[in-house]
């Protein structure tokens, strides 16, 4: 079937599209209900259906042949350490983990929160958690102690499961002093923490609340599968919201399952038994569903990679992983091609390996430049597919379903609406624009099965976030364009949403963090446009009167603070001091014209602003520092 037949089938008849899908898994009890729309706008998909998750990932693999394949691939160049569990192996592993979750008073709908490095035990722990129906939710290991904080809160964690270290190229990070800061800082405290003690740093253990992640696997029983209903949240995933308080996306079990397995097919375009490979991190929607659940649920092979593109040991990484692997497919954000690109401008360390099995590269996470998509092309002969989509949906929105029908690529673009899905770009009343016309992006309600039901134990705020603003639809918070072809193309976000890196972070967040320093009068973070990570966030930052420190130690401790409370990964490393931010006359401080300076690109002198003269002493503060880069 070509690719607009199956689109059309999944709009004209989306229950019989993903029932005929649902079969693809193991069931415990079958649905009453394909779709429970009777209460808009929440909708429940596979009502009634009973499954497990990490039953349908690994334990019916083992039973149906696949027990001595290899399962889960750990590379890690910076530990120097390789290790391959085939599904008998892993299927084992998760149950006895799951023995010691169950040991420790974990039931059905606890939370546990993760806390990992790119180890292996950090898929471990997911699959554990879904074996009993534990909801867990994985915590980003660049993340500081106050966001962590603020997660263990919102998903009120009974446990925590952690490591001693994240291993950064070279640098050793210690996780549990993050970790147990964490737990001071937050109202409702884990009754344990589960603890990977790692060689590289030891951590110290607190008696009766930590528990040694081997001696506790040492003393378990394994356990077996506890089928949930299919509405029973898998895990929580919280993302950037506009403000500093992060969104707790629910994921479903059922939906899920069915979407990323029908994902594997139709868009990735591999079978059972190939090495599929995600080179992210499980702290992000994209390890959860693409280096964890959906390689796993359809009988791939998985590679948990614990390095970097470049620096480990050097541009040539992700090539030797493809061939030590022989991966069909890799996953990866155009960052990471863009520092490959960076080192080995003519992918010169690419010829020292064999590529020949290698079929398809899928890129997303930011927009991707066709700059790096013609690189990326050319050097490695094979379709590059740039693909869209965001923690909310779990899996792509818009992609080139290889697996279905290959369709031509427009570099630039992030192809064509995903079967499921029905995008329109609408004006600010709620009609589709023209098309090449740019408008928000949204998508008609229901939405396929695997994307958000809610947010944790937060309906309202589902509702605020991302339903109010076109009834029947929902708002993904992006702006783009549909072109004559039916592709479309991801321009900007409408919110204060940065992505640096692939990460996706709230400029508001930044704010909050600065606001809170007792010089600080007033702030703005900006989003400026960086060659490598798509952008890096930039703070202005307008003093109270009469303070008259050095400038120079303001911004490193403003600097330092958002280290502190966001995490490294925020990248936030410049802050400049101004006498005062541009503002229209009702007070709305003028980012969007402010990140159109440092970035060099065209602007209007706002109708509304309230003195331009403003402008002008930005412009300056940016030159000084170097903005518009070149
Ligand atoms: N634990 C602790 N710290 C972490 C971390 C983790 N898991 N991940 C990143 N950090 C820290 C880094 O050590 C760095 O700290 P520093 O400021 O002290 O140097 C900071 O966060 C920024 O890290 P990173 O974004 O990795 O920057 P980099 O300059 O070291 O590397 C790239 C640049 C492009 C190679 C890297 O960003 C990359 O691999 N990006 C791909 C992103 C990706 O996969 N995104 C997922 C979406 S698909
Ligand atoms: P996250 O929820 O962290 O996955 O981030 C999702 C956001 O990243 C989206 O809403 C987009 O703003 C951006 N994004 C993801 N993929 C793409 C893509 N292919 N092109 C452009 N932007 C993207």
């Amino acid at each position: 079937m070509s690719y607009a037949d199956v689109y059309d089938q999944s709009m004209h008849d989306p229950e019989g599209f993903w029932a005929e899908a649902a079969d693809a898994l193991h069931w415990d009890r079958r649905w009453d209900r394909v779709l429970d729309a009777d209460n808009p706008p929440f909708y429940h998909w596979f009502q009634g259906g009973l499954l497990n998750t990490c039953y349908n990932a690994l334990d019916r693999h083992v039973a149906e042949g696949r027990a001595d394949q290899p399962a889960l691939v750990y590379d890690s160049p910076v530990t120097a350490t390789r290790r391959i569990y085939t599904y008998s192996e892993l299927r084992d592993e998760v149950a006895l983990f799951a023995g010691v979750l169950r040991a420790h008073g974990l039931e059905k709908g606890d939370r546990a929160v993760i806390y990992m490095p790119m180890v292996p035990e950090a898929a471990v722990a997911m699959l554990a958690c879904a074996r009993i129906g534990v909801i867990h939710s994985v915590v980003f290991g660049g993340f500081a102690a106050q966001e962590l904080a603020t997660r263990l809160d919102d998903a009120d964690a009974k446990m925590v499961i952690s490591a001693s270290c994240g291993i950064e190229v070279a640098k050793v990070i210690p996780y549990k002093p993050l970790l147990d800061a964490a737990i001071d800082l937050a109202e409702r405290k884990p009754e344990h923490c589960i603890i990977l003690q790692r060689p590289q740093a030891e951590a110290a253990m607190t008696p009766g609340r930590d528990i040694d992640w081997l001696e506790a696997v040492h003393e378990a029983q394994p356990v077996d599968c506890v089928p949930v209903e299919a509405t029973h949240p898998l895990y929580i995933l919280y993302t950037s919201g506009t403000t500093g308080v992060p969104k707790g996306v629910v994921r479903d079990n059922g939906g899920h399952a069915v979407a990323l397995k029908w994902s594997m097919k139709h868009i990735y375009g591999v079978d059972p038994g190939d090495a599929f490979w995600a080179a992210s991190d499980v702290g992000w929607v994209v390890g959860h569903s693409y280096i964890v659940y959906g390689p796993l649920l359809h009988g791939c092979t998985t590679i948990l990679y614990e390095g970097k593109p470049v620096k480990t040991p050097d541009a040539g990484a992700f090539w030797r992983v493809i061939s030590d692997y022989n991966v069909r497919v890799l996953f990866t954000a155009p960052t990471a091609f863009r520092a490959i690109r960076r080192e080995d401008p003519n992918a010169e360390l690419m010829g020292n390996y064999d590529l020949s099995n290698f079929r398809t590269l899928f890129l997303a996470g930011e927009r991707c430049d066709p700059d790096t998509l013609h690189w990326a092309e050319d050097n490695l002969g094979v379709p590059v597919i740039d693909h869209w989509w965001q923690t909310e949906t779990g899996w792509p929105m818009t992609a080139n379903c290889i697996g279905i029908q290959q369709m031509p690529v427009k570099p630039g673009s992030a192809s064509l609406p995903v079967p499921g899905y029905d995008i329109q770009v609408l004006d600010a009343e709620g009609n589709e624009v023209a098309r090449d016309k740019i408008g928000n992006i949204a998508v008609k309600m229901p939405m396929p099965p695997g994307c958000l039901p809610t947010l944790w134990h937060n309906d309202q705020g589902f509702i605020n976030s991302y339903l109010n603003e076109y009834d029947g639809y929902y708002l993904t918070g992006d702006a783009g364009k549909k072109d004559e072809d039916g592709y479309l193309w991801i321009m900007s976000r409408i919110d204060d949403i940065i992505n640096v890196a692939g990460h996706r972070l709230s400029t508001g967040g930044m704010e909050e963090v600065l606001a809170s320093h007792h010089d600080v009068a007033e702030c703005a973070v900006i989003g400026p446009n960086d060659k490598l990570k798509g952008e890096i966030p930039l703070g202005f930052a307008v003093l109270k009167a009469g303070v008259d420190r050095p400038h120079d130690e303001i911004t490193a401790e403003l600097v330092q603070m958002v280290r502190n409370k966001i995490g490294p990964l925020a990248c936030f490393k410049i802050a400049l001091i101004v006498d005062r931010l541009p503002k229209t006359r009702s007070g709305k401080i003028l980012r969007g014209t402010m990140k159109k300076i440092a970035d060099n690109t065209p602007w209007k002198m706002p109708a509304t602003i309230d003195d331009p003269v403003i402008l002008d002493e930005i412009t300056e503060a940016l030159a000084k520092a170097g903005y518009p880069k070149q």
